[in-house]
């Protein structure tokens, strides 16, 4: 049986794959804060173990994922805090960046020395990171540090034999986008953007964007001019 760890099972796009993951025969460590929602998880598949732990503290994070190894790592464990008006606010920042990028980093500290020959690692970023988008300096930019590492990681443990996938959501609707109180252009269900990413990772593929569309006109906007990625940045997020 393959097994497959992923972080920030408890809610979202990580739950999701989860369920599909254990559904399609893998064995899951589902890992969250949220003790309860991690153990219904369980309930619902006998192949899941729960694993909590928070992956901004690297002492807690090495202690919890030192027992474990893996076929397949996705690293989705992740949040967003918007700035507003253009007012910076350190601590914000911080969190945002502890979360999306330490965090991730944090994993692959406690993971990678034991994943064999053969095993893949997802890190999960977002379109986002693509072009500028109105009020994401701090969720952008950690998806944009996220997404440099992944690719510099793909060249130095391509001798390992172990393969990094990025993954590119556009919107998805969950409790994290719940919160927008902005128009979300194609946007999908978490059992869409769970069929990307398996089917994506099935095929090995190093960049895992979706949905295609959405994903293309931002990638289209990102070889714009700067002051035309920023005209069109803000009518595409009202
Ligand atoms: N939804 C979208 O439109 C979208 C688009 C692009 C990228 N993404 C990315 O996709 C990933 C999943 O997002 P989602 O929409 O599924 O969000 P979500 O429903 O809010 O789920 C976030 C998950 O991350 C976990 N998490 C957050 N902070 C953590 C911490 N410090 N330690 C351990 N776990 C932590 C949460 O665990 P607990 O609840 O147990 O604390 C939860 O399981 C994120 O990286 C997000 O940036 C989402």
């Amino acid at each position: 049986m393959q097994r497959v760890l992923i972080t920030g099972a408890s809610s979202g796009i990580g739950q999701q794959l989860a369920l599909d993951y254990a559904a399609q025969g893998w064995q899951v460590i589902a890992c969250g804060r949220n003790e309860t929602r991690l153990a219904a998880l369980r309930d619902q598949n006998s192949a899941i173990t729960p694993l909590s732990f928070d992956v901004t503290d690297l002492a807690t994070t090495r202690a919890a994922l030192a027992p474990y190894t893996a076929e397949l790592v996705i690293l989705c464990a992740g949040t967003c805090e918007y700035l507003n008006d253009g007012v910076v606010d350190a601590e914000l920042v911080a969190r945002v960046l502890s979360t999306n990028f330490i965090g991730p980093i944090n994993c692959l500290d406690a993971l990678l020395p034991q994943l064999k020959a053969g095993a893949r690692v997802a890190l999960v970023g977002s379109t986002a990171s693509l072009v500028p988008l109105p009020r994401a300096e701090a969720y952008g930019a950690s998806k944009a540090a996220l997404a440099y590492f992944a690719r510099s990681l793909a060249v130095d443990l391509a001798k390992r034999e172990i393969g990094i996938s990025l993954v590119l959501p556009g919107f998805v609707a969950t409790p994290l986008t719940d919160r927008n109180d902005f128009a979300m252009p194609m946007i999908i269900t978490t059992e869409q953007a769970s069929t990307y990413i398996r089917q994506g990772l099935a095929k090995g593929r190093a960049e895992i964007a979706f949905p295609p569309v959405f994903a293309a006109l931002l990638r289209m906007t990102a070889i714009l001019p700067q002051a035309l990625q920023r005209w069109l940045a803000k009518r595409m997020v009202r």
